[in-house]
């Protein structure tokens, strides 16, 4: 091998090696960001449960965006390829998805962790009010947390997407189909799918409909000392950290 072709692969495997030393250092930075966020909204889980005697949130997961899909995605936005770029130009890289009981915790939570005092919101994004052309439902949030390291505080972007079961539901079968279908889906099933969506967004209505109709009777209840929420049994949330293929 000559010395010119010698020292250009060190400079090469010096340059990959900086990129990866780079990637795990970022990759260090958005999981302490994915931690807090998780963290706090386990406390305003928890918090609620304290005062409302039910849990809000059903379950969480998360994750980072691979290498692979990171690339992917800065060259579909025209972007340099670099991990750099990749910090500059993407905001899910941290992602968390928060899967709620009912319509209104999710945006219960929203706001309870919205206003506090060290979160930026980057985006809101609400697609349950303003659904996507093929049904999909679900509120999406850019927040912006501080992580401190030894180096400092450096604010992080975490993409926070909050939906209830039944939207979770929808979400996780819609995708799976259409990496399925291979190419386009076709109208008819489009359709179905749509239909489904909205089958699916009145069942939601009407589940919480029925949940207030059940709080009443059970303040009705607490006034005559025949309380009969106060021990309803609330499912653990099951934590699951590890996402299968339609990731938040
Ligand atoms: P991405 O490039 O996918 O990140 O899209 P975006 O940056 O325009 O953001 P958007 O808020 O539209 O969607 C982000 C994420 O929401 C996706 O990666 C999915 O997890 C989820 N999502 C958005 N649209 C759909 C959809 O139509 N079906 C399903 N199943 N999930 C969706
Ligand atoms: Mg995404």
């Amino acid at each position: 091998m000559s010395i010119n072709r010698e020292k250009e692969l060190m400079k090469l495997s010096g340059e990959f090696q900086k990129m990866v030393d780079e990637f795990f250092s970022v990759q260090c930075r958005y999981q302490a960001a994915i931690k807090e966020v998780q963290t706090k909204l386990e406390i305003l889980d928890e918090e609620f449960q304290m005062r409302h005697s039910r849990n809000p949130i059903h379950h969480m997961q998360s994750r980072m965006k691979t290498i692979q899909s990171m690339m992917e995605k800065l060259r579909r936005k025209n972007e340099r390829i670099s991990v750099a770029s990749a910090v500059e130009h993407l905001t899910d890289i941290a992602g968390i998805r928060v899967v709620c009981y009912y319509i209104e915790d999710i945006y219960t939570i929203a706001n309870l962790l919205t206003s506090q005092d060290d979160i930026r919101v980057l985006k809101w994004r609400d697609y349950i009010k303003e659904p996507k052309e093929n049904g999909y439902r679900s509120l999406h949030l850019v927040v912006e947390v501080p992580v401190f390291l030894s180096g400092g505080r450096t604010p992080v972007p975490v993409e926070v997407q909050i939906r209830t079961i039944a939207m979770d539901f929808w979400g996780s079968l819609e995708h799976s189909l259409r990496y399925k279908a291979v190419g386009k889906v076709p109208q008819d099933i489009s359709d179905e799918l749509l239909q489904a969506a909205e089958d699916i967004a009145a069942l939601d209505v009407r589940m919480q409909s029925i949940r207030k109709r059940v709080d009443i009777l059970t303040a009705a209840g607490e006034g005559t000392g025949e309380a009969a929420g106060e021990d309803a049994e609330t499912p653990d949330a099951p934590e699951v950290d590890t996402p299968e293929s339609d990731t938040p």
